[in-house]
C-alpha cells in the first residue's frame, strides 16, 4: 500500500456507521436445534423472541433462524464500530413492533450511544438479516 495511502487510513476519524449482513440455511439450521435442543435455545434466545416464533407454529423455525441472522448481522455491525464490544447472541434482542418492524434492543448494561437497525426476511430455505449500527 502506497505510505499516503497507509497514513490516510491512520488519520481516518472514527466510523460512525457499521454494517453486517448474514445468511441462514434452514437445514443447517434444523440440525443445530435439533442437536442443541432446550440448552441451545435457552443461550441464544430471550424468552419473547422464542413466544412470537412459537405463537407462530407453520413458521417457528423460520422466524427463530431470522432472528439468529440478525443477531449475527447486529453483531458485525457493531464490531465495525466498537472491535472490543463483545455481545452474547442473547444480549441482542430482537422485537416486533405493533406494525411488524423489527428492533433491536441491546441488554449489555451499556449507554445507549449506538443505534442498531435491522432488516429480516424469510423464505422457506434461507433467512437472512442485514444490520446498520449508527454512533451518533
Ligand atoms: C411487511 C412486508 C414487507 C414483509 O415482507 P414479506 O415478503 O411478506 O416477508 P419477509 O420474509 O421478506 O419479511 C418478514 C419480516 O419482515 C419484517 N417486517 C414485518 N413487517 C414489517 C414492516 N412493516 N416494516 C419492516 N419490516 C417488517 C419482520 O421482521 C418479518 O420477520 P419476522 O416476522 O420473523 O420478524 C410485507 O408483508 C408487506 O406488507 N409488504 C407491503 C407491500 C404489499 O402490501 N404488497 C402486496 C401487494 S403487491
Amino acid at each position: 500500500m502506497p505510505v499516503t495511502r497507509a497514513r490516510r487510513i491512520r488519520r481516518a476519524p472514527p466510523a460512525h456507521l457499521g454494517c453486517g449482513v448474514d445468511v441462514v440455511e434452514l437445514a443447517r439450521f434444523r440440525q443445530v436445534l435439533k442437536r442443541g435442543g432446550r440448552a441451545f435455545l435457552r443461550r441464544v434466545f430471550t424468552d419473547q423472541e422464542e413466544a412470537y416464533a412459537r405463537a407462530r407454529p407453520r413458521t417457528t423455525v423460520l422466524h427463530l433462524a431470522a432472528r439468529f441472522a440478525a443477531k449475527e448481522a447486529v453483531i458485525k455491525a457493531i464490531s465495525q464500530l466498537e472491535p472490543t464490544r463483545l455481545l452474547a447472541m442473547k444480549q441482542i434482542e430482537v422485537r416486533n413492533d405493533r406494525l411488524g418492524r423489527p428492533r433491536i434492543l441491546l441488554h449489555d448494561g451499556r449507554r445507549k450511544h449506538v443505534a442498531v437497525h435491522v432488516s429480516l426476511s424469510h423464505v422457506d430455505t434461507v433467512a437472512v438479516a442485514s444490520a446498520i449500527a449508527i454512533r451518533p
